[in-house]
C-alpha cells in the first residue's frame, strides 16, 4: 500500500468507534445502561465494524497493512498504530478486570428483587385510606412517620435513601432499598409493597434478602401508613396494576 495521505487509516477508525461506541454507553448515556445491555450493544458496533472492512477487498488490505507493520506509513500513523495495538489490549484487559472485581454490592442481573407476586396480592384490596395517594391525610403520614422511624430508619435512613446508620452492615445480597431510585418503590403498586414489608425477605426464603417482614410486628392498619409515609418521605407515588 501507497497512497495512505488520502486519510485516517481503516484501523484506526475503527478502534476508534469501538472505544468511543464504549465510552459513550458506558460513561455518557443518562440513564446509565446495565452493563449487559452494553455488552450486547457492542458486539453490534463491532459486527458492524468487522463488515465494513470486510466489505470491499481494499479496505482488507488497507486494515493488515496497518496493523501488521509490514507497510511503511507516516510518523504519525506508525505512532498511532503502536498506540492502538497496545491500547486495545489494555482496554480489553480493564473490561475484564473490572467484569471479575469484587464488589460489595452484587450485580443487579444477580439479584431479582422484584419476584411476581402471589394472586392474593394481586387481588388484595388496599384500604380506602390509604390507596388513592392523592388523598392521604397528613395526620396518617404523620402517624406512618413515627413507625418508620423506629422500625425502618435503622436500615433505609431518615431520608429514605437507603443510608441508616446499619445500612453499611447489610451488602448482601442487597442493600437496604433508596426509595428515591426510580427502579424501587415508584415502580411497585401499593400492594406489592404492602406484601415486601407484611412478609420481608427471610419469610419463605421467598426474597432472598435481609428485609425483615413487619406481619407480626406491626398491625396492619400500621404497615399501611409507614407505607404511605415511605412514599411520602421519598417523593414518588406508586403505580397501579396494569
Ligand atoms: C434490617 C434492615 C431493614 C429494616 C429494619 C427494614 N428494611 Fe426494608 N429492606 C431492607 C433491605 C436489605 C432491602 C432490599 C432487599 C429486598 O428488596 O428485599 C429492603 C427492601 C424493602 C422494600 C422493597 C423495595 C423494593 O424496591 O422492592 C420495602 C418496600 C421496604 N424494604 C420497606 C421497609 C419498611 C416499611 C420498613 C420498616 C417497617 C423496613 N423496610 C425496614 C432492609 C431493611
Amino acid at each position: 500500500m501507497s497512497d495512505h495521505n488520502k486519510g485516517i487509516p481503516s484501523a484506526v477508525l475503527a478502534v476508534l468507534i469501538v472505544i468511543g461506541s464504549y465510552v459513550l454507553m458506558r460513561f455518557v448515556a443518562e440513564p446509565p445502561l446495565p452493563s449487559t445491555l452494553t455488552n450486547f450493544f457492542m458486539m453490534f458496533v463491532i459486527a458492524g465494524v468487522i463488515i465494513h472492512i470486510t466489505l470491499e477487498d481494499q479496505r482488507i488490505e488497507e486494515f493488515l497493512d496497518f496493523i501488521s507493520f509490514r507497510s511503511s506509513l507516516p510518523i504519525i500513523w506508525s505512532t498511532l498504530r503502536v498506540a492502538v495495538l497496545v491500547l486495545l489490549p489494555v482496554f480489553i484487559a480493564y473490561n475484564v478486570y473490572s467484569k471479575e472485581k469484587v464488589t460489595y454490592s452484587p450485580p443487579g442481573e444477580l439479584f431479582q428483587p422484584h419476584v411476581t407476586p402471589p394472586q392474593w396480592v394481586v387481588d388484595l384490596k388496599v384500604p380506602e385510606w390509604a390507596a388513592a395517594p392523592d388523598k392521604w391525610d397528613a395526620k396518617l403520614i404523620e402517624e406512618g412517620r413515627i413507625i418508620y422511624e423506629d422500625n425502618c430508619l435503622p436500615c433505609h435512613g431518615k431520608e429514605a435513601d437507603g443510608k441508616g446508620p446499619v445500612a453499611h452492615a447489610i451488602r448482601y445480597p442487597a442493600a437496604p432499598t433508596n426509595f428515591k431510585e426510580p427502579g424501587t418503590i415508584a415502580q411497585l403498586p401499593l400492594a406489592y409493597v404492602y406484601w415486601r414489608v407484611r412478609d420481608g425477605g427471610i419469610f419463605d426464603k421467598q426474597f432472598n434478602s435481609a428485609m425483615p417482614g413487619w406481619g407480626e410486628e406491626l398491625e396492619d392498619d400500621e404497615m399501611w401508613k409507614v407505607i404511605m409515609y415511605t412514599y411520602h418521605k421519598a417523593g414518588v407515588k406508586p403505580r397501579t396494576w396494569e
